[in-house]
């Protein structure tokens, strides 16, 4: 990915470069450029060798200079009054009547692809934390749309647009299509990565009933859950060994869990093992996402002491999709994030009889 003389990543963007099957399971794959062409043609894909280790899932942008002069009616960018905005970094958003802020993406984590797909599929929000490490998206952050006006522009191509903050709760609307997909799982399920099971009240009503017997995993601490068919086993996936008598899985969950598994592929193969043939694996995550700060809000940030990353990726939804299939399973749903109107996506999969 380096010119032979180079000894440094040089993040330039070329569009004579491709990705290949080994990259769907590395940590790089939001930052890097990709394999030149060439490469690929001449020697196929069998020396790639994913790279694992934590990572960024999210990006910011900040105030990039001094609020502008800016009147959407009459935009001085359409007029050559004003430089464009960049397409792939940049963004204003409104401060007030006549004045905006230009925002630009801060660091160099995500390449100019994944930046490009983060803003067309509506993964720019507002962070309503006042700096805060996001950890209920539902409550913490707004999406950003781009202004219709900017959307229509011929300049739009070359110049970034102003954004304002949308109505939409997508997050609460990412929870309750997840939450309907949840309430409908009967029999032996396993929860991997389950937390402090955040969506109870969906399969509440199984579990009291007695159709339904949840097996949740999880590797960090967690509070007990006091409920019938209801048991919680600390341990990583890649640690645990399923108890015979527990196989095989009528259903198996990974929601928002599989971008911290250090292999994902090598993790879906052994969950596709504990499977009944016919049986589902319910598969949900978040894309990389950008957060607009404000420059107080970006301090409060760099004041706080910064958690370790705990991802190893930031799978987009195809990417998932074809690390799960590469393993036997097959796609019954996927809901992306245009349905979601958020960052997440649902994967419904299953093991073919
Ligand atoms: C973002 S939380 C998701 C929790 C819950 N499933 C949800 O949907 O809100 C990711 C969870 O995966 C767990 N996790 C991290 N590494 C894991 C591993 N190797 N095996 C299983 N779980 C893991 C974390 O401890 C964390 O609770
Ligand atoms: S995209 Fe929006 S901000 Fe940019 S030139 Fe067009 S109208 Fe002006």
């Amino acid at each position: 990915m380096t010119e032979a003389f180079e000894a440094d990543w040089h993040p330039i963007d070329e569009f004579h470069r491709d990705f290949a099957p080994p990259c769907d399971a590395c940590s790089w794959r939001r930052r890097c450029r990709g394999v030149y062409r060439s490469y690929l043609a001449r020697r196929g894909h069998a020396e790639l060798k994913p790279r694992i280790e934590a990572v960024s899932n999210s990006f910011n942008l900040t105030p990039a200079a001094e609020p502008e002069v800016f009147d959407l009616r009459r935009c001085p960018i359409r007029q050559g009054l004003q430089p464009t905005v960049d397409p792939v970094r940049e963004l204003l958003t409104p401060v007030q009547r006549g004045l905006a802020q230009r925002h630009r993406v801060v660091g160099e984590d995500f390449s100019d692809h994944s930046l490009s797909q983060a803003r067309e599929t509506g993964r720019l929000m507002l962070d309503l934390s006042g700096g805060g490490f996001l950890e209920d998206l539902a409550q913490e952050v707004r999406p950003l749309l781009q202004a219709k006006t900017c959307r229509r522009c011929s300049l739009a191509p070359l110049c970034g647009g102003l954004w304002k903050p949308g109505p939409r709760d997508g997050f609460g609307r990412a929870k309750s299509l997840l939450a309907e997909r949840l309430a409908g799982l009967r029999g032996r399920v396993l929860d991997v990565g389950c937390g402090g099971l955040p969506y109870l009240e969906a399969i509440r009503p199984g579990l009291e009933a007695g159709e339904l017997s949840w097996l949740g995993l999880e590797p960090a601490q967690v509070t007990a859950v006091n409920l019938p068919n209801l048991r919680l086993v600390a341990s990583s996936l890649e640690d645990f060994e399923p108890d015979p008598a527990d196989l095989p899985f009528d259903a198996i969950c990974l929601l928002r869990s599989i971008n911290h598994l250090a292999e994902p592929d090598l993790g879906l193969a052994r969950l596709f093992a504990w499977l009944r043939p016919g049986g589902r694996l319910l598969l949900a995550d978040d894309a990389c996402f950008g957060v607009l700060r404000t420059a107080a809000g970006m301090t409060a940030l760099k004041e706080r002491k910064a958690p370790a990353y705990e991802h190893h990726h930031c799978l987009e939804l195809d990417e998932a999709r074809r690390l799960a299939l590469a393993v036997g399973l097959a796609e019954r749903e996927a809901v992306d994030h245009r349905e979601t109107a958020s960052s997440m996506w649902i994967l419904d999969l299953l093991r073919p009889d």
